[in-house]
């Protein structure tokens, strides 16, 4: 059979050797501690499944839903993203509802980009951004991410003639994998920068909430409050932990909003209405639990960190999501992919390897905090046995 070219980028997916490494593992016996993905392991909240429950069993959910009844959950986005980031949002053409924020931005190059033409992405970054650029037949200029420029991108470094085929950059800050934050003041550059060079700004903000110390996260919108170029992408997997539930949305310019609603009408109905009652109830509800989960997150962060010191392991102590970066030590510093296929084997523990996430990932290894702290600390313990060797 003969398949897409557009196929060929999507097959080599080193998270997928991952899945083959962990089976191999399990087979032989080994229990296995998966900090390789970023699933929380929170349970979402009784007044949020109380809300989906209730709507089960009221009929008139349980058909197709076209954008008009999407009303009530786009103007309690609008509404939340207006008292968190105090930028004014028109609900009926500057928010859309998404089946998870990861479908928004890979369907979204399909509305922007024509074959050939370059996206500016994180390198290393979220891979689905790569993925919808590849589904788009565009091509993908990594920005490599460099921990002396504090994982920021270098917008100088872009060569002039990538910058002429360019449509599109993609952010995403708290950063999946580095745990980088941005200041409002980069936003502000990144948005002079897509201006003068007629680019579509897209901020990926699944880590909205997920500050560690003590501020908020700025959003792109605050430094674009006009919406000339940005559009920002939410979900509700981290902060209200209904990943699996698929819901987000996206928030930003009317035009951007318009042209995704487009590539996704052809492709969807919306997420179910009772889904979409239970996203309603996460925003408008007490927000005592995305506290608490930031708080589990601070401690087991704290736990982790300080194992990984003691046996002589020296990361920094991440700011921000939920996540813990480390440059690996010699010499596994070469093939992080080798590193995590070899320690999965060996002892059960499954992170993911940063070449996964783009070449500039090569040298680290990504530990997803989604266990108790007992559980990170025994994953650190058969480390230090692998490390020994
Ligand atoms: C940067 C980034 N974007 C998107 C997602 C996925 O979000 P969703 O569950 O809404 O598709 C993740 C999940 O880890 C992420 O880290």
């Amino acid at each position: 059979m003969q398949f897409a070219k557009r196929l060929a980028p999507l097959q080599m997916n080193v998270f997928a050797d991952m899945d083959r490494a962990k089976s191999r593992a399990r087979a032989a016996g080994r229990e296995i501690l998966d900090l390789s993905l970023g699933s929380s392991d929170l349970p979402t909240e009784p007044h949020v499944i109380e809300a989906i429950a209730q709507s089960l069993y009221d009929p008139s959910t349980h058909g197709y839903l076209l954008f008009h009844g999407t009303k009530a959950f786009r103007q309690a986005a609008a509404e939340w993203y207006t008292k968190k980031f105090g930028v004014a949002v028109d609900p009926e053409t500057e928010v859309l509802p998404l089946i998870g924020s990861q479908e928004g931005t890979a369907h979204l190059p399909l509305a922007i980009l024509n074959p050939g033409d370059f996206a500016l992405l994180l390198d290393p970054g979220y891979p689905s951004h790569a993925g919808g650029v590849y589904l788009a037949s565009g091509q993908i200029y990594p920005m490599p991410l460099r921990a002396e420029n504090q994982f920021l991108p270098v917008f100088e470094e872009i060569p002039a003639e990538v910058l002429a085929q360019s449509r599109m950059m993609v952010l995403s800050y708290p950063h999946n994998p580095t745990t980088a934050i941005a200041p409002l003041s980069f936003f502000q550059k990144a948005v002079r920068f897509c201006q003068e060079h007629d680019l579509v700004l897209v901020h990926d903000f699944p880590y909205a909430d997920f500050y560690l110390g003590k501020e908020t996260m700025p959003s792109v919108l605050q430094a674009d409050p006009d919406k000339t170029v940005s559009i920002e992408f939410f979900t509700f997997s981290k902060s209200y932990k209904m990943g699996g539930f698929r819901v987000g949305y996206a928030i930003g310019n009317s035009e951007l909003i318009l042209a995704l609603r487009q590539v996704k009408a052809a492709v969807d109905f919306n997420q179910y209405l009772g889904i979409l009652n239970g996203a309603i109830a996460a925003l408008q509800g007490d927000q005592a639990g995305v506290h608490q989960a930031v708080e589990i997150y601070r401690h087991r962060r704290d736990v982790f960190v300080d194992r990984l010191h003691e046996i002589g392991w020296p990361v920094p102590m991440p700011e921000a999501a939920m996540y813990v970066w480390a440059r690996l030590p010699e010499p596994w510093v070469k093939d992080s992919i080798d590193f995590a296929v070899k320690l999965v084997e060996a002892t059960g523990v499954a992170v993911s390897p940063g070449a996964g996430f783009g070449k500039s990932g090569e040298g680290y290894v990504r530990f997803a905090l989604v266990h108790e702290p007992e559980i990170l600390v025994e994953a650190v313990d058969r480390i230090a046995g692998f490390l020994r060797g």
